[in-house]
């Protein structure tokens, strides 16, 4: 497996970062996942420009341009796809505010930041699964007010992944103020009610996921109903329908909930809508 660190290609068994690095002591980075479908990587402007936006909050400095982020990542997608078998991957993009004694303000002068990339094979969610749907149960979301940016400080969602892992679950669904839906641990989550889609509003408490967009620009354009509002915790608890996104796991519906069935406990027509027009659409 070939990685990128710092200007530089190489097996990933070379690769070294320094115990002083900001990512390591403080997880003063951000990060973003990238799918790469028949080696052409999926919504890649929107993914820059969402790390543009990561980049901004922690006031860091793009260390690249559009135009090299692309020649950079086409060229980590050729490595890793040589064999021809791995065409379907994802790129794991991380970048830190580089390597500075251990000091909380940033280091001044700035120093150079770490660049990591990876590339690993993309396996998209299963047929059984598709088919069955996953469970999930809902937690409190005690994150900070920042998660619009994909930060690489991941501890909260880890440990409410975690939670749900523990009571045999696939995913937490997050419930902000005990009052309404923000998104999943790693996912975007939607609630459907007769017949239409419900999306929470992308603000500072969920992450702008890219597949959440997909996913209302496929409603949009196959006159599917949809609503982007606050979505509350009743809301979650009563949907006909849950769908999650994220990139990696595209489109998955959510067929039990806190150990109940999510309408009748099988995936639903919204779902059986949206999955085969994402699968047309990624191509
Ligand atoms: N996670 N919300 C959170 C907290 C996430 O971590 C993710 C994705 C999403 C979905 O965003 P997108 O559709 O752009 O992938 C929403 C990635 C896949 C991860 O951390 O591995």
């Amino acid at each position: 497996m070939t990685i990128y660190l710092n200007g530089a290609f190489m097996p990933i068994e070379e690769a070294r970062i320094s115990v002083l690095d900001r990512g390591f002591i403080f997880g003063d980075g951000v990060y973003e996942v990238i799918p790469v479908y028949s080696r052409r990587p999926f919504r890649l402007a929107e993914h820059l420009q969402r790390l543009q936006h990561s980049l901004d909050g922690i006031k860091l400095k793009n260390p690249h341009s559009e135009r090299e982020w692309t020649a950079i990542l086409s060229e980590l997608i050729e490595r890793n796809a040589q064999d021809g078998r791995n065409q379907d991957q994802y790129l794991y993009l991380h970048i830190t505010r580089g390597v500075a004694k251990r000091d909380h303000a940033f280091p001044n002068p700035p120093v150079p930041p770490t660049v990591f990339l990876l590339s690993n094979p993309l396996t998209t969610p299963p047929a059984e699964l598709l088919q069955s749907g996953i469970a999930c149960i809902t937690v409190a979301d005690n994150r900070w007010l920042r998660c619009d940016i994909k930060a690489i400080a991941l501890l909260p969602n880890v440990l409410l992944r975690q939670a749900a892992v523990e009571a045999g679950c696939a995913e937490a669904i997050l419930i902000r103020d005990d009052a309404f839906l923000t998104e999943g641990a790693a996912s975007n989550i939607f609630v459907v009610k007769n017949g239409k889609l419900l999306a929470p509003p992308k603000d500072n408490l969920m992450l702008p996921g890219i597949t959440y967009d997909v996913i209302l620009e496929l409603a949009a354009a196959n006159g599917i109903p949809y609503k982007v509002r606050r979505v509350t915790k009743a809301e979650v608890l009563g949907a006909d329908e849950l769908l999650l996104t994220s990139s990696t796991k595209e489109v998955l519906p959510i067929t039990q909930l806190d150990g109940k069935p999510v309408g009748n406990g099988k995936p639903g027509a919204m779902f059986a809508k949206l999955h085969p027009l994402y699968q047309t659409f990624k191509r």
